[in-house]
């Protein structure tokens, strides 16, 4: 039997960190009506057809609230040239949307103006995913357009 590596999690993300990605901000609206974002790297997809995709929340994160109450929300790809956001959106605040254009999809969600792509979703299914939530999303709406993504890889943002 193979003995299980001692795992270091600074390590392990390192080495996670060898398989590059995107950048997206996850968006939806809170009870109260608020917009409510969050960068993550951890988008794909998964199925055509029915069209599915994937990404994860921590469960430390404050806006889980919002996407557990909301059953739409929208993945904002983000361009080479949206650096800031995904710093913005990466830190803890109440005013994310503060100074960020945006406006809200025909779903009600908020949309990131000037993204690569956007994902228009329905909640399909949700999953425990240990210290994070897992949320697949059914396609309902998307656009995208000729802009380079922000690309991260080794735990830096590489094109911007
Ligand atoms: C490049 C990058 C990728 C990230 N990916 C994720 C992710 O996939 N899931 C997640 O929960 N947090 C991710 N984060 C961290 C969240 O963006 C951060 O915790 C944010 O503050 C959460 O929003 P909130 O505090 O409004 O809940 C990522 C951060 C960065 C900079």
């Amino acid at each position: 039997m193979t003995e299980e590596k001692i795992i270091n999690n600074k390590d392990l993300r390192r080495a996670l960190g060898c398989f590059p990605t995107g950048i997206a901000i996850v968006t939806t609206e809170n009870e109260a009506g608020d917009p409510i974002g969050l960068t993550v790297n951890s988008f794909n997809s998964v199925s055509l057809d029915p069209p599915l995709i994937i990404w994860s929340i921590s469960l430390s994160a404050p806006s889980i609230n919002a996407f557990r109450y909301n059953k739409s929300f929208a993945v904002n790809i983000l361009s080479s040239d949206q650096k800031e956001l995904c710093q913005k959106f990466s830190t803890p605040s109440t005013d994310k949307f503060n100074g960020t254009a945006w406006e809200k999809s025909v779903m009600g969600v908020p949309l990131i103006i000037d993204s690569i792509a956007q994902f228009e979703c329905i909640t399909h299914a949700t999953y425990p995913g240990g210290d994070h939530e897992i949320y697949i999303g059914r396609v309902i709406n998307y656009t995208h357009n000729n802009k380079e993504p922000l690309i991260l890889s080794k735990g830096k943002i590489i094109n911007s």
